[in-house]
């Protein structure tokens, strides 16, 4: 049996070898194949061998239920999840005895190939996918920035970005200006482009920062569509006059960042956009919450019954700001990031947020600059290219800290990184489960192996790691993304163009029973009043 599939494994390396000899686009993969990016041969074109897998006698774990089953898959799809599946020669079997068997990761926040301070994040979409595979994310929803104001041009740019795709991925859309174009784009995003969410930048001012004015419109108009507000939450203004106040102290280097934006401008944004969504009633998504200070705003509203989203990153999980204060303005720069890292203490509140359901999914916000692009704010903390990875690091660095901690469950594990979003981004149960009938996006976890960050031996083409040198325990062995093994025995077998778009419709579970939400607001107003014109 090993050996009849040893050889038909090699038979498929030999057909797609000869296939990519024979390809008019042979030369364009040997420009996503170099050495310096970690992948090795098979990287090269070769995205999976069998169509036909048989996973055995893992323990499946889904956000509802787990149980120790067989998981088959043909065709990129789950066919059946059952005990003791009966298979033939044809279908590679992989054995998860005492391994858990679980949706691949979905991360909801990513910025791969994004200008953005006069640079472009080094991830595109093609390296920052063979990164998350080899993590164990197997998609990832991404933010187009729109051209000049337009999110047609934008989108048409990153139609053309995500071409060399190696997983599933899916797009939210900024919204950096307004006007009646904007308004109608934002139909055409929807219904004809599948983009269910709209991120408004409370922050960068001069940049990407929207007034207030302009989130009422873009609320008005996102609760009419039923597409999901997104918002960065920082105090653009305050921070702006908080850079100002560290230059004119002749504070200049990284710390600076930290120093002119503290917690209490997440808080208050974080506030300000809650209480507007609640005065427009739609749902809203806060992206990166990086403070006490902003997750205590989303408690309180929803234990008032608000439907908030609260998304921390992994970074604001597992770091605090000590390295931002690190003689080396390389070290220092690359955990530079909006909003910052904060002091310890937040990322355990943070944590705790997570495990009680304060909080509810896990992205990444992955915005990968490099040391030289770093370097572009050498002599000005407002200069540094804001972003830190985490693509590759967050499902293991999750599984480490709230799992093999004790803190949450492996079914917890599951709905914080994969099924919430998919059911946030309303592509439930297509991604985010193992059952019949769902993407073959999974993932084989061995609790009882260990993981090693660096920089040396990431897949990203960064010359830094914000998780340098952290271990834990809980290793993904094996990425299995739509059908395909990409990842098994520390090898990566990805091929650009392989990942498709996934289309998000609107009107998530987020929007039930808003219509009578609305209902009883308009019954409550007791007005107008009916009034007589007195004739005395
Ligand atoms: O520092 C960050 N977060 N860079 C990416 C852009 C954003 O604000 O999400
Ligand atoms: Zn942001
Ligand atoms: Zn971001």
């Amino acid at each position: 049996m090993a050996s009849r599939r040893a050889v038909n494994l090699s038979l498929t390396l030999l057909l797609l070898h000869l296939s990519i000899l024979l390809s008019p686009s042979a030369s364009e993969f040997g420009q996503f194949c170099d050495a310096g990016v970690g992948y090795g041969e098979s990287a090269c074109g070769v995205s999976g061998g069998s169509s036909k897998i048989l996973i055995k006698g893992g323990t499946v774990v889904n956000a509802h239920h787990q149980e120790v089953a067989d998981v088959y898959v043909e065709d990129g799809k789950i066919v059946a999840v059952k005990p003791n599946i009966k298979v033939g020669d044809d279908v590679t079997v992989l054995d998860a005895t005492g391994k858990y068997v679980m949706p691949g990761g979905i991360d909801p926040h990513t910025h791969l190939a994004m200008d953005f301070m006069a640079s472009q994040t080094l991830d595109d979409f093609f390296s920052g996918q063979a990164a998350a595979l080899a993590g164990g994310t197997t998609m990832h929803i991404d933010f187009v920035i729109p051209v000049k104001g337009s999110l047609i041009a934008g989108i048409e740019s990153y139609e053309k970005k995500a071409s060399k795709s190696c997983m599933d991925y899916g797009f939210h859309m900024a919204i950096t200006k307004w006007d009646d174009d904007v308004s109608r784009e934002m139909e055409v995003m929807v219904n004809e482009k599948g983009i269910n969410s709209f991120k408004f930048f409370m922050a960068y001012k001069g940049a990407l920062m929207i007034n207030d004015e302009l989130l009422l419109q873009g609320l008005k108009k996102c609760k009419s569509l039923g597409a999901l507000a997104m918002v960065h939450a920082e105090n653009g203004d305050a921070v702006f006059e908080g850079q100002n106040r560290m230059i004119e102290l002749g504070i200049t280097g990284p710390e600076g960042h930290v120093l002119s934006r503290p917690a209490v401008l997440e808080g208050e944004a974080t506030a300000r956009a809650i209480r507007l969504a609640a005065f427009v009633n739609t749902p809203l998504y806060v992206v990166h919450v990086m403070s006490i200070d902003a997750m205590e705003e989303i408690a309180k509203a929803r234990q008032s019954g608000q439907r908030v989203i609260g998304e921390p990153v992994v970074s604001g999980l597992v770091l605090d700001d000590s390295k931002i204060w690190d003689p080396d303005f390389t070290t220092a720069a690359t955990y530079v990031m909006s909003p910052p890292i904060r002091a310890a203490g937040h990322d355990k509140a943070l944590q705790a947020a997570l495990s009680t359901g304060v909080l509810q999914l896990v992205g990444t916000d992955h915005c990968a600059f490099n040391s030289t692009q770093k370097a572009l704010g050498i002599d000005d903390f407002r200069k540094i290219p804001n972003g830190v990875n985490g693509i590759e690091e967050r499902m293991h660095l999750v599984w480490d800290t709230m799992v093999e901690s004790g803190k949450i469950s492996a079914s917890d594990y599951v709905r914080i990184t994969s099924t919430e979003c998919a059911r946030i981004f309303n592509i439930y149960p297509r991604k985010g489960a193992i059952l019949v009938g769902s993407d073959a996006d999974i993932i084989v976890l061995n609790p009882n192996s260990s993981f090693e960050i660096s920089a040396k031996t990431h897949h990203s083409r960064l010359d830094t790691n914000v998780f340098e040198g952290k271990k834990g325990k809980g290793k993904i062995e094996v990425t299995i993304a739509g059908g395909r093994i990409v990842w098994i025995n520390g090898e990566l077998k990805v091929a650009p163009g392989s990942g498709k778009y996934v289309s998000m419709p609107p009107f998530s579970y987020l929007f039930q029973g808003m219509d009578k939400a609305d209902a009883a607001y308009l019954s409550s107003l007791r007005a107008p009043v009916k009034r007589q014109i007195s004739t005395e």
